[in-house]
């Protein structure tokens, strides 16, 4: 009765053997069976191994993982993004749901493309809102606005496109990009920011360095060009993007980034 139990939609039935339309296909039922009579949707039932990872082992995975901006020329070998993409199958998803594409950007011309369009995106958003006519009226409009802020950026922006050809994709061998099909209800973007923070951190243990790249998911929302370059269906929206590879950069210490407000209640 473990099964019966754990099934968070109440969908098995013991007497009968039918397992009723709401099951989520989470395979808890399978993963809690002492006898493993419940069959897999697919794959075979395998043992897990004790846990060996001590609390101080994930506190010094964690104060290592920083954001990457600079990579080696070297290309990250195809096993490792297998294994990156294959260990997805482990990461929670709301309901289970599961509607999670990875698109891999991994070319050159395909990165710098996607650097390029994401850095023009931006700038015409970025030069729109700060222009002396747009800038009065939002200030009056939506006055909680940093537009000093985004004129900062600007400048940045423009300063940093004269001098480094990647200041988006940070000259990474590879991209990748977690999209879905757009709904009303979904929780796409909690499901795209959870399995790419697991992916950082199983590229860190394979030596691989990564950064979040909100600028990307931005520039997607509004540059058709830049979806189709791609590859993202036009149903689809980019919720999550990250760069890989291998870090130019070595960080020795750890340090104190702040730690949330805590409340007890
Ligand atoms: C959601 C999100 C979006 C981010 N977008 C970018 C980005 O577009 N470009 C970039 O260089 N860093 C980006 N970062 C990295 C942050 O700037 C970085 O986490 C922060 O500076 C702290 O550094 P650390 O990650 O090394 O602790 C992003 C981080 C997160 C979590």
């Amino acid at each position: 009765m473990k099964c019966v139990k754990d099934c968070p939609s109440s969908a098995i039935e013991i007497a009968t053997g039918v397992i009723a339309d709401s099951c989520i296909h989470c395979g808890h039922c399978v993963a809690i069976c002492p006898e493993s009579t419940i069959s897999p949707d697919s794959g075979e039932i395998r043992a897990l191994k004790p846990l060996t990872v001590e609390p101080s082992d994930f506190q010094n995975l964690t104060a290592g993982l920083r954001s990457i901006r600079y990579y080696l020329k070297r290309e990250v070998p195809e096993e490792h993004i297998q294994m990156l993409i294959e260990n997805m199958r482990h990461y929670s998803s709301a309901s289970n749901a599961r509607p999670l594409r990875i698109t891999v950007v991994r070319t050159p011309e395909k990165i710098q493309l996607l650097n390029d369009l994401t850095a023009d995106t931006l700038l015409k958003t970025l030069s729109l809102v700060t222009s002396p006519i747009i800038r009065p009226v939002l200030s009056l409009v939506a006055p909680s606005i940093n537009l000093a802020g985004l004129t900062k950026y600007k400048e940045s922006f423009i300063r940093k496109r004269l001098t480094n050809s990647s200041m988006v994709c940070h000259h990474a061998p590879l991209a990748m990009l977690f999209h879905g099909p757009v709904s009303k209800f979904d929780m796409s973007e909690a499901d795209a920011y959870i399995w790419a923070t697991h992916t950082t951190l199983l590229a860190k243990t394979l030596g691989l360095g990564s950064c979040f790249i909100g600028f990307i998911v931005k520039a997607m929302e509004r540059n058709k060009t830049l979806k189709k370059e791609m590859g993202i269906p036009i149903n689809h929206k980019v919720y999550a993007a990250l760069v890989l590879g291998y870090p130019k950069v070595n960080y020795k210490s750890e340090t104190s980034r702040s730690k949330p407000g805590l409340d007890f209640v």
